[in-house]
């Protein structure tokens, strides 16, 4: 369903590299699917089934229902794994059920931002969703704080109670809050790191509670891993993107840019950056991830790219089939702008056209791949999460650092928590 497309390869990689390479790791993917070296306690992602089955999915539609019946918006509470999935998935596909919003917290110390949230909240019926894989994270931690007072001041302790679904480890403070309190406490999957749960019910819930086709979206993820897992490793696209990624750092390319002509796409940008960002950059290695929106961004970093230190190699998402409301065509003017060339153009082909001359200009200094999914629909989304979160595994596998963990992220938080006074 997701295809690597070679094409703008050349510089500096080649797709013969790429045969090379995968010559020279004959088990690597053999050894990923088994779990090793890094994987044993962290593969709960790997079949989708595990955490998204017919099961798993039913409690999922019952009880975005409970909340659905009661409230109009969903307020997320999470950050980096615990949202960032849905909020890619939400502004891809925009709202399905304008009834039903979800919005965001616990991504964010900004009280400017969190006096606005509050703002919007007035007038609307509220639940919470709080995910926090330990709950010692400062953002979602007073985030969650400040929101269910909120609430309980609106509608008294019992009443905003039955609005309030965690989603935590077992035996953490969140599931002893939880209990306390009389909140729902549901359970992070235990196997699965924060940034590799796109697919379980940590962002299923409050796709199903904004109206997201959440069965569509594992179906999508679900063809794709059996895609992935039938594949012999030079078919394989995951793995050929993972050997790519290898062989641009090896050749001393620093820097991995993800750039798509669809605006819609820039929060997955977010989703693919951390999850790239956090499995990867560690002792001194790996490719630091950036986005970019294009045909915006072209006017800024597009001059950077094409002629700056030539550091980066570029991956292109492109969207190959247009959805019903992907087409405008620009009338013709009896005025003279200058655009004559343009009347009767579809913006759809207008915007295909400028991706393939970029493609063009930027593979001649860099190596360009190109990610292609169908058309941008749920299971498309769902195919692709699990597409990047496999080929983001074998390349830190090839890469020789653990995919699973995230030593550096504790030096700040260290030195924040001395500053606020954390006792620990
Ligand atoms: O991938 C990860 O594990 C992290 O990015 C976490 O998702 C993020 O730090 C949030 O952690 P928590 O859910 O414990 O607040």
């Amino acid at each position: 369903m997701i295809r690597l497309n070679e094409e703008g390869l050349g510089c500096k990689v080649s797709t013969q590299d790429i045969e090379r390479s995968l010559a020279q790791h004959p088990s690597l993917m053999e050894s990923c699917w088994a779990g090793t070296p890094h994987g044993t306690d962290w593969l709960g992602w790997l079949s989708v089934d595990q955490w998204a089955g017919p099961q798993e999915l039913a409690r999922i539609h019952a009880l975005a229902d409970r909340l659905r019946k009661k409230t109009d918006t969903l307020v997320l509470i999470g950050v980096g794994g615990s949202n960032n999935a849905a909020r890619a998935v939400l502004s891809a596909l925009g709202l399905a059920d304008p009834c039903h919003r979800v919005v965001y917290a616990g991504n964010t110390l900004s009280a400017w931002t969190l006096r606005k949230l509050l703002e919007s909240l007035e007038g609307h019926e509220v639940a919470l969703f709080c995910v926090a894989k330990n709950f010692r994270t400062l953002e979602p931690g007073s985030s969650f704080r400040l929101l269910r007072q909120h609430l309980v001041s609106q509608l008294g302790k019992r009443a905003a109670a039955e609005r309030i679904v965690c989603n935590g480890t077992p035996g953490s403070d969140l599931e002893r809050l939880c209990s306390d309190e009389g909140y729902t406490f549901t359970t992070f999957p235990p196997n699965v790191g924060g940034r590799y749960t796109a697919l379980t019910a940590t962002h299923l819930l409050p796709l199903a509670y904004a109206g997201i086709d959440i069965d569509a979206l594992v179906k999508g993820a679900r063809a794709e891993e059996s895609e992935l897992r039938r594949l012999p490793d030079h078919a394989n696209p995951a793995l050929r993107y993972a050997h790519l990624r290898s062989l641009a750092g090896r050749s001393g390319l620093t820097i991995e840019l993800l750039a798509s002509f669809e605006p819609r796409l820039a929060d997955f940008g977010l989703w693919w950056q951390q999850l790239f960002g956090e499995s990867e950059g560690k002792q001194g290695r790996g490719l630091f991830p950036a986005c970019a929106r294009y045909s915006e961004e072209l006017h800024s970093l597009g001059q950077y790219v094409q002629d700056g230190t030539h550091q980066l190699m570029e991956t292109f998402l492109d969207i190959a089939e247009p959805g019903p409301d992907d087409h405008l065509v620009l009338g013709s003017s009896d005025v003279a702008d200058g655009f004559a060339y343009l009347d009767g153009v579809d913006f759809w082909d207008i915007n295909k056209a400028s991706f393939h001359a970029v493609l063009k200009a930027h593979a001649s200094v860099l190596p360009c791949a190109t990610i292609e999914i169908g058309r941008l629909d749920e299971q498309h989304m769902g195919a692709l999460f699990y597409f990047f979160m496999l080929s983001c595994y074998c390349s830190a596998e090839l890469l020789g650092v653990d995919p699973f963990d995230q030593p550096g992220v504790e030096a700040y938080k260290q030195l924040m928590h001395h500053a606020l006074g954390r006792v620990e």
